[in-house]
């Protein structure tokens, strides 16, 4: 079939170009906001007396036809009409013959692409802000199960101070809180209709912008032509905001590879999200969280692929902007897969409370502590330190921990010390001691779960 836009062509395209510049595989994705998109500025060409109100009638009822011959997959797509903008106008004329050569009036695929794209990226933040939601509400469930189950906080992956299960799991609240809101900062800017920009410069004929973005649910339209059409800031800023939560996923699956192995183990995972091994019979492996891990490294290399295909292209569009939608939809499947995975996998994790609690104890998790007793009493700080560090030192000599030294030796390192140092390191004392604001005693924690649930209510 001739090209739609052929008249000024005398050859027919190669065939191994028509295959190499065609998008169809992968833009038809795009073929709900494509018509969406279409049926607006059909109904806007009516409203303006640009088409008469019997054809724009035409065409919406024809775009309606098509819709829903492909919902019901009725249509097969071709790679000779390029991609999914072409393929649709072609059905459409298809259907309801000459008119439908009008539908494309004061209008250009690059407008209409860069309203397609603005379209879906604000509705998959949509989708990926409800998948953030539930999951910080099922942290939040299970932090309030372990408000008490002390572990061990650490730097350098040593044991350090005393935390308890709950605020670990409220740290990656924050973090989840924040891509939400990362993306919702997005969706502000990604929310401004283009259509009118035309192919670059506008249009001469007196188009309804406003009424167009009304009916398609924007709140604003785009200010500058060449800007509308070679804009996909938007893009990168939901793949950058997508790149941040598989970071945060990533560091959340790490830890539970570490938790789940033998020298750590603090959880088990659910049978249902582990694998075992082909050769090993022993084996339970936590493939799941590895694999999202690794699928992190996919999400930056989309933000990698879109800046890089940004970054020298001159005003306006170029077709170089048709790479911008793998990378993008591969971004957006990737996100939401692993967010809606990895929130079953700690819903159904096993916790082992005993474990945590005996690391904690373990590794002079208290020794700050001490020190901050022995600063109560009137050492200065680093004074304290020092005689903490000759405590441990002496510990660890006798492989004993600081709970087991008796007063008399105690005595030795510093004479202010009396009895009520045992409950001043006593591990839940350690933590119920941190109860400022963000630590991790229960008050604080409480007060941390009541924010958070007032944020996810939209209060
Ligand atoms: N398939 C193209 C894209 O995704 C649509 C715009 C094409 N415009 C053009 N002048 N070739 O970017």
């Amino acid at each position: 079939m001739s090209k739609l836009w052929s008249g000024r062509f005398q050859k027919e395209t190669d065939c191994l170009v028509e295959d190499f510049h065609s998008s169809i595989s992968f833009d038809k994705r795009l073929y709900k906001y494509d018509i969406k998109g279409s049926i607006a500025h059909a109904q806007m060409l009516g409203r303006t007396g640009i088409i008469s109100a019997a054809e724009s009638e035409e065409l919406v009822r024809g775009l309606e036809e098509v819709l829903s011959d492909i919902d019901g997959g009725r249509v097969e797509f071709t790679v000779s009409a390029e991609d999914i903008h072409m393929n649709v106008e072609q059905l459409l004329t298809a259907k309801v013959g000459e008119v439908g050569k009008k539908l494309h009036t004061a209008r250009s695929r690059n407008d209409q692409v860069a309203l397609d794209i603005r379209m879906y990226v604000k509705d998959e933040i949509d989708q990926v802000g409800a998948l953030l939601r539930q999951l910080q509400a099922d942290l939040l469930s299970l932090a309030e199960k372990h408000m008490d189950t002390v572990m061990p906080g650490y730097t350098h992956l040593q044991r350090a101070q005393p935390v308890t299960f709950a605020h670990h799991l409220l740290a990656y609240c924050q973090m989840f809180g924040r891509d939400e809101a990362r993306l919702r900062d997005c969706r502000r800017r990604t929310d401004e209709m283009p259509l009118g920009a035309g192919a670059l410069a506008g249009t001469t004929f007196p188009l309804d912008r406003e009424f167009v973005a009304d009916q398609l649910g924007f709140s604003s339209i785009t200010w500058n032509s060449l800007d509308a059409v070679s804009d996909r800031d938007f893009a990168v800023e939901f793949t950058a905001a997508a790149s941040l939560i598989m970071v945060h996923l990533s560091r959340f699956c790490e830890e539970i590879i570490l938790w789940s192995t033998a020298e750590f183990d603090f959880i088990e995972l659910d049978d249902a999200y582990s694998t075992g091994s082909s050769m090993m019979p022993q084996k339970k492996n936590p493939d799941v969280a590895e694999l999202i891990r690794g699928k992190s490294g996919r999400v930056f290399g989309d933000l990698q692929a879109l800046l890089t295909m940004l970054k020298g292209l001159p005003l306006a569009y170029n077709k170089d902007m048709q790479e911008d939608k793998e990378s993008l939809f591969d971004a957006v499947d990737t996100v939401k897969k692993c967010l809606l995975v990895f929130g079953r996998m700690i819903n159904t994790m096993r916790v082992k409370k005993d474990n945590m609690a005996a690391a904690a104890k373990g590794g002079f998790t208290c020794a700050t502590d001490l020190a901050d007793y022995l600063v109560r009493k009137g050492v200065p700080f680093r004074e304290a330190h020092a005689v903490v560090g000759k405590a441990v030192f002496y510990c660890l000599e006798q492989a004993r921990n600081l709970e087991q030294l008796s007063l008399e030796e105690y005595k030795k390192f510093s004479p202010l010390v009396e009895e009520d140092v045992y409950e001043a390191i006593n591990i839940k004392c350690c933590v119920e001691a941190r109860r400022l604001t963000g630590g991790p005693a229960a008050k604080a924690v409480i007060d941390a779960i009541d924010k958070i649930r007032q944020r996810l209510a939209g209060g």
